[in-house]
């Protein structure tokens, strides 16, 4: 992951001399924005802005889901709907229109497996990633919390016991004394 960071340089900064510079990207870094600003980004997608993706799995309903849905969400829309200017029919996308023209198409990439070369297993994969870069630190968090709670309940059963070697000679000195 380090490796394929550093892959990509980003620009950060300033340094003591008030000038931004470019380093090799670091897997904390967001990905780098393809346009300078979002005016740039506009211009260039026909007036929509293209989310930065670093978290948008954690940004949007349904998360990897919903990402999967878009990816595979383009369809022949239906014959009585009116597309405006440059947008593309999406089942998945909120009100049916997207900006964004397809980017998945079969065979694009090849796998280093047999995986079939498919927009269904690459918005697969590519969703996984996103939720992946959203929350790199998912599972570890998971694995902390089972033992966590294993722990707990082992503490519980021990306070349990714990408390009756306690009280039990309590009780025999103090018995109950009827009302
Ligand atoms: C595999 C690569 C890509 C993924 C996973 C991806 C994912 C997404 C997702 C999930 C959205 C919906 C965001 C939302 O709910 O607000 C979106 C929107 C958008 N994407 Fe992409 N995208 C990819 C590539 C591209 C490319 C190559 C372009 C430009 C040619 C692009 C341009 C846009 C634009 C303009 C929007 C906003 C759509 C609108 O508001 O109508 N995307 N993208």
């Amino acid at each position: 992951m380090k490796a394929l960071a550093e892959s990509a340089q980003v620009t950060d900064g300033p340094n003591d001399k008030g000038e931004m510079f470019k380093r090799p990207g670091r897997p904390s870094d967001r990905f780098p924005a393809p346009f300078p600003n979002e005016e740039a980004a506009r211009a260039a997608n026909g007036g929509s802005h293209p989310p930065d993706l670093s978290v948008i799995a954690k940004a949007r309903e349904g998360g990897p889901d919903y990402i999967y849905s878009v990816l595979t969400g383009y369809k022949d829309k239906p014959g009585d709907m009116e597309m405006a200017p440059g947008m593309h029919y999406n089942t998945a996308f909120p009100g049916h229109q997207i900006a964004m023209p397809p980017p998945l198409a079969d065979g694009v990439v090849p796998y280093t497996d047999d995986t079939e070369q498919t927009v269904d297993n690459y918005a697969k994969d590519v969703s996984a990633f996103l939720m992946w870069t959203a929350e790199p630190k998912l599972e570890q968090r998971h694995m902390l919390g089972h033992r966590v709670i294993i722990f707990l309940f082992v503490f519980a059963i021990i306070m349990f016991l714990a408390k009756k070697a306690v009280w039990k000679r309590v009780n025999k000195d103090h018995p109950p004394t009827e009302a």
